[in-house]
């Protein structure tokens, strides 16, 4: 298994640089993926010969451009097996979809007094739209607790669902300790209480299998760009008949039926959510992206990545002073730590200089770094294109770095 996927790295020219004279080693995946060759021509090819503005123009250029960008919605919709291309809704990333739901499911659903349920990990895109809604709306925010592991507390929140929740907001998967959420439990309970669930799916489209039907789930966001395709393009996925209940975010051209000066009329799914000149190259790029990940296969690549994960965990404890930091049952292909009492900061930045990239720092997970009483953590996030040696190089230097205090 292992060399069908080091034979996939030549896809991803990035991977054969060198930084400060060493091989890279990329382990910044939670952030942003790298582009196999075939996103990036997609790019190329769509600026250089195919573009043209969509849904606006008589001439050859926009229908293709129009056909084009309408296909990828359709191929997003199959990605999550979504009931109709019409329920998703390009943005330009986890945090725009998340926003939209907060402004949006805000308006139509919530008034004073109401709440709305996040847990503990979330990332900051899933606190803070809500804090902004909470502030507007006179609501209040409760918070799902969770283990020293760093799994959820079901009974703490099943206790959490009461008449006042209008929404539930989670992540399926912490992007700082890497916990694999129990989503469809934890929707079939909301749901049996009459609340709906947005699910962010940022860190877990690119790595797990995600079904909307059959997790249920009422909204779901996710990035391009953690999922080898493009910055600045983005999904929410919604079902039909809450979107259409819920009034646009932003408004302007191609979001309308008819604009008068009297009254304005709005445009059907998914166009009513979508003002102004769409990433059009950008949806074609990610379709171009989600071929890629099912050529492969997600779950090829679930079983890869935590076959990896098993063996940096491994490696990695043993390591003198070495304290992972989440230890969830369930867990996908992110490995947070502390190196002893060496600061993260110092521990990422002697690794950059071996040509290590990982993240340091609080992950915009604030709270979760609060909640695990540290201040922050190393953290080594895996794709399809890590190898074993590259873990082996990770362990190699951890070993130098502790050596050097
Ligand atoms: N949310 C991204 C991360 O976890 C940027 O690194």
């Amino acid at each position: 298994m292992d060399s069908f996927f080091k034979d996939l790295r030549s896809e991803f020219p990035i991977l054969s640089r060198k930084i400060y004279g060493k091989d890279l080693v990329y382990l910044d995946n939670g952030a942003t993926t790298q582009k196999p060759r075939r996103v990036v021509e997609k790019i190329e090819n769509g600026y250089y010969y195919s573009n043209a503005n969509i849904h606006r123009g008589v001439h050859y250029l926009s229908q293709r451009a129009t056909e084009a960008h309408e296909a990828a919605r359709e191929r997003v919709g199959r990605f999550i097996n979504a009931d109709s291309a019409s329920e998703i809704i390009f943005t330009r990333g986890t945090t725009e979809s998340i926003n939209l739901v907060a402004f949006s499911f805000g308006e139509a659903f919530c008034k004073e007094g109401d709440e709305i349920v996040v847990s503990v990990m979330e990332h900051h895109s899933n606190i803070v739209p809500w804090q902004m809604l909470c502030e507007r709306k006179k609501m209040s925010l409760k918070v799902i607790p969770m283990n020293d592991r760093g799994e959820i507390l079901l009974d703490e929140y099943k206790a959490l669902l009461n008449p006042k929740v209008r929404l539930v907001a989670i992540t399926h998967v912490s992007n700082v300790i890497g916990t694999i959420n129990p989503v469809k439990e934890m929707i079939a309970l909301a749901h049996a209480a009459g609340i709906k669930v947005l699910v962010d799916g940022a860190q877990s489209v690119p790595h797990i299998r995600l079904d909307v039907k059959a997790i249920d789930a009422d909204f779901l966001a996710f990035s391009g760009h953690k999922i080898y395709g493009p910055t600045g393009i983005g999904v929410l996925y919604g079902k039909a008949e809450l979107l259409n209940q819920i009034p646009p975010y932003q408004g302007g051209g191609e979001m309308i039926d008819q604009v008068h000066f009297e009254k304005t009329t709005y445009n059907v799914l998914p166009y009513k959510f979508e003002a102004g000149t769409p990433d059009f190259i950008g949806s074609i790029a990610l379709s171009e992206a989600l071929d890629f990940v099912d050529e492969i296969g997600i779950e090829r690549i679930e079983a890869y990545e935590k076959s990896l994960l098993e063996y940096a965990t491994m490696e990695l404890m043993k390591i003198d002073g070495m304290r992972i930091i989440g230890t969830a049952a369930d867990k996908s292909a992110v490995l947070s730590f502390l190196l002893g009492n060496i600061h993260p900061f110092d521990v990422g930045t002697l690794l950059d200089h071996l040509g290590i990239a990982v993240r340091i720092g609080h992950h915009c997970a604030q709270p979760l770094i609060e909640r695990l009483g540290i201040d922050g953590t190393v953290r080594a996030s895996f794709a399809l294109y890590n190898t074993f040696e590259e873990v082996d190089v990770l362990v190699k230097a951890l070993k130098r770095i502790q050596t050097m205090f």
